[in-house]
């Protein structure tokens, strides 16, 4: 694992999206893990700003949250058009998302696995980190070879992600489903990006910290190919 504190989140953020901009100018066809929530706002900005083709990328998203649909404005779906799809070139049948409104969600689940493959994997996939511990929607406890299931998110969760349901987290979806642990570490590349003093533990938790299902985001000390970008007050708690 390579950690690479940065002395702020401009330069973090900056860094991430430059990870991704070259990774797809090397390799077009890409297959690319993507991830949602307030850090990856701005990391998709700066992808955009810079021009890079999507044009043969195909993507995957870590996560979704079960009951929303798509055009849920909550929907991690909206979240990825609205910050990402709408303003690239990329072709909308070669994003992939999990289907959080299928009625059957283990067969949702399974097929999303099937997807994957058959994409022949994920390249470079993108992380952040919740204040769980969580990577994806892998809430602790988490088998550390788990694959894409439904997954009960955790009242720290559910607070942490107020902000996007109007500061209620009573209205912050009960379930997602999401990639498993297991599923995130077959990836080729990992790169997780965490941001201000509210995970300055818990990323000294994963990163330094015993390997344990307790804190999932533990489970990228197993990963060959692992770069983790903090801003300072990220880094803070790093001994
Ligand atoms: C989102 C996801 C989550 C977030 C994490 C951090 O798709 O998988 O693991 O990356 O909750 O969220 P923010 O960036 O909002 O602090």
């Amino acid at each position: 694992m390579e950690v690479i504190p940065c002395p702020d989140r401009d330069r973090a953020v900056a860094l991430t999206a430059r990870l991704i901009e070259t990774r797809l100018r090397a390799k077009p066809d890409l297959v690319l893990g993507l991830a949602t929530g307030r850090t990856m706002e701005e990391v998709y900005a700066r992808l955009v700003a810079s021009g890079v083709s999507f044009a043969r990328c195909t993507t995957f998203n870590l996560d979704e949250y079960v009951g929303l649909p798509p055009e849920d404005p909550n929907s991690y779906a909206s979240y990825m058009r609205h910050h990402l799809f709408d303003h690239v070139d990329i072709d909308p049948a070669r994003t992939h998302l999990p289907e959080g409104m299928a009625r059957d969600l283990g067969t949702a689940a399974a097929d999303y696995e099937a997807r994957i493959a058959a994409a022949g994997g994920i390249d470079l996939q993108l992380l952040g980190i919740g204040e769980s511990g969580h990577i994806g929607f892998n809430e602790p406890l988490s088998a550390l070879r788990s694959r894409t299931r439904d997954k009960i998110l955790t009242p720290t969760t559910r607070r942490q992600n107020a902000g996007m349901f109007g500061g209620d987290s009573a209205a912050v979806p009960k379930r997602a489903l999401t990639m498993g642990v297991g599923t995130i570490l077959d990836t080729r590349e990992l790169v997780l990006l965490a941001s201000g003093t509210a995970k300055a533990s818990v990323v000294a938790r994963a990163v330094e910290g015993p390997l344990t299902s307790r804190v999932s985001a533990s489970a990228i000390q197993l990963h060959t190919r692992c770069k983790v970008v903090l801003d300072a007050e990220a880094a803070a708690g790093l001994e």
